[in-house]
């Protein structure tokens, strides 16, 4: 199949139910288990009881980055306290977690004005980067997060999604978006004209985050911390340095947050144009979000979104046949 015919395809397959998986989830949740959009997910007919929150694994003080300039003061995170218990995975570093955690600042400065680097130059400078992430993150692996999920894709893409952290599927492979969300993302990137070997994906965070189900007691995704956030986005900064994409997508409320600083809702900002150091940046609903709360209008507010950040990029949409 073509260029042309696999973006046709692709874009009449997001125009069905099968794409946003109509055929396994329910079409609506009740109110109580549907909080807001985000990577956490619900039952249908079961109020989810906040747990205590199982971190990673304790570890020393987290390395220094080899970082560059920083410096903007940003607003405190903070979350409501939960009660702690006695879970199966206790023995986290979550108790020691003075609360509210103070985030690292966005970094600082355009990144068109950093030190000039080369497409060429990025793979070398990106597999580094890697292995420090590596190497900084492994003393923080759990029996929950089981590997360090740095980023996938073209290291000079022009296109940079974000989204929020590794999930059970993502944990296993190492590899951001891989799974039901994941394929979701695919057929959105394959419906812009583009292939996930062409962009590069990433996430705020890069060790998965879950606990058990109140119910069940099988582990469930759980946004991360603001501990567990400041942990991990430095790394994420220096990922965006290199990469120095010329659009970023953030996948999600929490990714929006984290990369702007807002406190404004993803509900009121998705489709809106916003900076991350110079980088245009848009944001929209995280594809698990339209799995789970799947409307029409849903499907077509991101697509809407992604046919922005086409113009911006001088996309040529497939010619509808
Ligand atoms: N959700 C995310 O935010 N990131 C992944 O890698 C997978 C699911």
């Amino acid at each position: 199949m073509d260029m042309q015919a696999a973006q046709y395809a692709a874009r009449l397959w997001l125009q069905t139910d099968a794409a946003f998986g109509l055929r396994d989830v329910p079409l609506v949740l009740p109110k109580s288990t549907v909080s807001g959009e985000g990577k956490s997910t619900g039952r249908p007919g079961q109020t989810v009881t906040p747990l205590a929150r199982p971190a990673y694994r304790s570890a020393p003080q987290p390395p220094p980055m080899p970082a560059r300039a920083v410096a903007t003061p940003q607003a405190e995170v903070r979350r409501p306290v939960v009660a702690r218990t006695e879970s199966p995975l206790a023995g986290s570093q979550g108790a020691d977690i003075p609360r509210p955690v103070k985030l690292p600042p966005i970094p600082d400065g355009r990144l068109d004005a950093l030190e000039a680097i080369t497409d060429a130059d990025k793979p070398q400078l990106l597999a580094k980067l890697q292995q420090q992430t590596i190497a900084a993150l492994t003393p923080y692996l759990s029996e929950i997060a089981t590997n360090v999920v740095f980023g996938d894709g073209d290291p000079a893409a022009k296109l940079m999604f974000v989204g929020e952290g590794p999930g059970i599927e993502e944990d296993k492979s190492g590899i951001p978006f891989v799974g039901r969300s994941g394929q979701l993302l695919n057929k959105m990137i394959i419906a812009m004209g583009l292939t996930r070997q062409t962009v590069y994906i990433g996430n705020v965070v890069k060790l998965r985050a879950a606990e058990p189900d109140s119910d069940s007691g099988r582990l469930r995704d759980r946004p991360p911390t603001p501990a567990e956030v400041a942990l991990n986005i430095p790394w994420l900064h220096r990922q965006i340095e290199i990469i120095r994409p010329q659009v970023i997508v953030t996948l999600g409320a929490p990714a929006l947050k984290y990369l702007t600083g807002t406190v404004e809702g993803i509900g009121q900002l998705r489709g809106t144009w916003m900076t991350y150091r110079g980088v245009p940046l848009m944001p929209t609903y995280h594809p698990s979000f339209l799995l789970r709360a799947y409307t029409p209008e849903n499907r077509a507010k991101v697509w809407g979104d992604l046919q922005q950040v086409m113009t911006k990029l001088g996309l040529q949409p497939a010619q509808q046949k």
